[in-house]
């Protein structure tokens, strides 16, 4: 559990980042439900998500991000083929990508610092390397 609960404070434009890692599973909600946050903003990509059914999509993300970062949960299911679906439904370039995980990115160094954030980057990174190689 995070300690005291956490809050981010701003001062005009100038965020505070806080320095705690993904501890937990119970941390994963607040990082995926802020990423998607900005998601549905983005000009780039916002659009693509447009369909979604979150009550459904949610939980399955949180349980996806909970077996690559804690090797638990019961996540089995094939990532590549939806993203396939995903790019018959609106075709997807390099550029979706890279503004997927720039916010993916930025959103784990808003708000979490440790080993788990950098390793939640790095398997974000690589798996949108391979995907696109899978799908493109
Ligand atoms: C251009 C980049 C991407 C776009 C536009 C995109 C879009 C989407 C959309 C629209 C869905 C919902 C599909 C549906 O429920 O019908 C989805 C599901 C999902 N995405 Fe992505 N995605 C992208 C990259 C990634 C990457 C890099 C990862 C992993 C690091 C990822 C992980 C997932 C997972 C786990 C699901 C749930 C799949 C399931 O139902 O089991 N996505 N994505």
């Amino acid at each position: 559990m995070r300690p005291q609960g956490r809050i981010l404070l701003q001062k005009k434009s100038i965020p505070t980042f806080a320095s705690v890692d993904i501890e937990s599973k119970a941390d994963i909600p607040l990082l995926i439900n802020t990423f998607y946050g900005k998601v549905r903003a983005s000009e780039a990509i916002g659009y693509i998500f447009n369909e979604v059914h979150w009550e459904s999509h949610l939980p399955i993300m949180y349980d996806f991000w909970e077996s690559v970062l804690f090797h638990t949960g019961p996540y089995a299911r094939n990532t590549m083929a939806i993203h396939k679906g995903v790019h018959q439904r609106y075709p997807l370039s390099t550029a979706h990508f890279k503004e997927w995980v720039r916010l993916f990115k930025e959103t784990v160094d808003e708000l979490f610092e440790g080993n788990n954030a950098e390793a939640a980057k790095q398997r974000a990174e690589s798996i949108a390397t391979v995907m696109q190689l899978k799908i493109l």
